[in-house]
């Protein structure tokens, strides 16, 4: 038997988080530059079912029934051993490695899941299509997020731009649980650059979706509005990319950060961040992800990119990507 490997890359929400998960569009890309990694490779000698886990990023190297079953890679494991009906593993180890920071906003979770589930179904001699992927994706997604709109996992199953929104589930569930989206691709008409810039404060998206969530709850009304402006800044946004105007998303991210920022899902250091960035020249920017820390982006003219990078750094940021959406 083969070694199997198989990766996904990381992925950036450009508009629309939080809003996305009450049922309004947003708009997520792909990072190429960053990527988790899943290889399995087959130990002849061992035992049927004995399966190895190395991660030595996050130091783990166990046997997979020593994992907890909640454990995310235990987990995207069982998932794809029941949708396939395996009975069984042939005996084998499992390396995990991402260059996609973990907590940050860039998929991390959504990515090692993807990568694990298309390296275990090839090795178990089954294929999955990216559909399937990215629905077993999803259901490892609820044990980190509680109540993920599905953004992550499709964007990093299909490794391209989308246009998102999810399918609410019946009001008697409630909204923002359960559902699955209406993913559209769309036209980049021409590319644009932004700087992915790191706080260095790790965020874990459940908190702040659960307390968007109690915020909702209390002052339904506020927040709705909130995500219907969120909903029109992410339309908005798709038309100016598909129309070839990507000068204008600086602005809207600047109205997107604002909106998040009512929404209690900011923070000092992304305040500070996004401000030096508009500061040294940036068109415009925002947090992305989850938020209170994690990443900001920031639209730039590839011209200025650099000089806006130092200006990150200077104010505090921890790492800094450029990437070129639409190439
Ligand atoms: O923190 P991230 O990049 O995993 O993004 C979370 C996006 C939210 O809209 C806040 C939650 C979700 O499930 O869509």
């Amino acid at each position: 038997m083969p070694a199997f490997t198989a990766s996904a890359p990381g992925k950036v929400i450009l508009f629309g988080e939080h809003a996305v998960v009450y049922g309004q569009p947003a708009i997520a890309v792909p990072v190429m530059q960053v990527r988790a990694r899943a290889t399995i490779t087959p130990n002849i000698r061992g035992n049927a079912g004995a399966v190895r886990i190395l991660a030595p990023e996050i130091g783990l190297d166990k046997m997979l029934d020593e994992l907890d079953s909640a454990h995310a890679l235990a987990a995207a494991i069982e998932g794809v051993t029941k949708h396939l009906g395996a009975t069984h593993i042939p005996a084998c180890t499992l390396k995990v490695s991402s260059s996609i920071p973990v907590a940050s906003g860039l998929g991390s979770g959504a990515a090692v899941s993807v990568a694990v589930i298309r390296a275990l179904a090839g090795y178990l001699g089954k294929p999955l299509p990216n559909e399937q992927v990215s629905t077993l994706a999803y259901e490892v997604e609820k044990i980190h997020h509680g109540s993920p709109s599905g953004i992550d996992n499709t964007v990093v199953t299909f490794a391209r731009p989308v246009y998102f929104t999810r399918k609410l589930p019946s009001p008697s569930i409630g909204r923002g649980a359960g559902g699955e989206g209406l993913i559209e691709t769309f036209h980049i008409a021409k590319p644009f650059s932004i700087i992915i810039a790191d706080t260095g404060i790790s965020s874990p998206t459940k908190a702040t979706v659960s307390d968007v969530r109690r915020g909702w709850e209390v002052e339904p009304k506020r927040y709705e509005r909130l995500f219907a402006a969120i909903g029109s800044i992410s339309r908005a946004a798709r038309q100016a990319i598909e129309s070839g105007h990507p000068e204008r998303l600086g602005a809207l991210m600047n109205e997107n950060h604002a909106l998040l920022d009512e929404m209690g899902v900011s923070s000092p250091e992304l305040d500070r961040l996004t401000g030096a960035a508009r500061n040294a020249g940036a068109l415009g920017a925002k947090l992305s992800g989850g938020g209170r820390g994690g990443n900001l982006i920031v639209l730039v003219e590839a011209e200025n990119a650099e000089a806006i990078r130092a200006a990150l750094r200077r104010a505090g940021a921890v790492r800094t990507i450029l990437t070129c959406v639409g190439d």
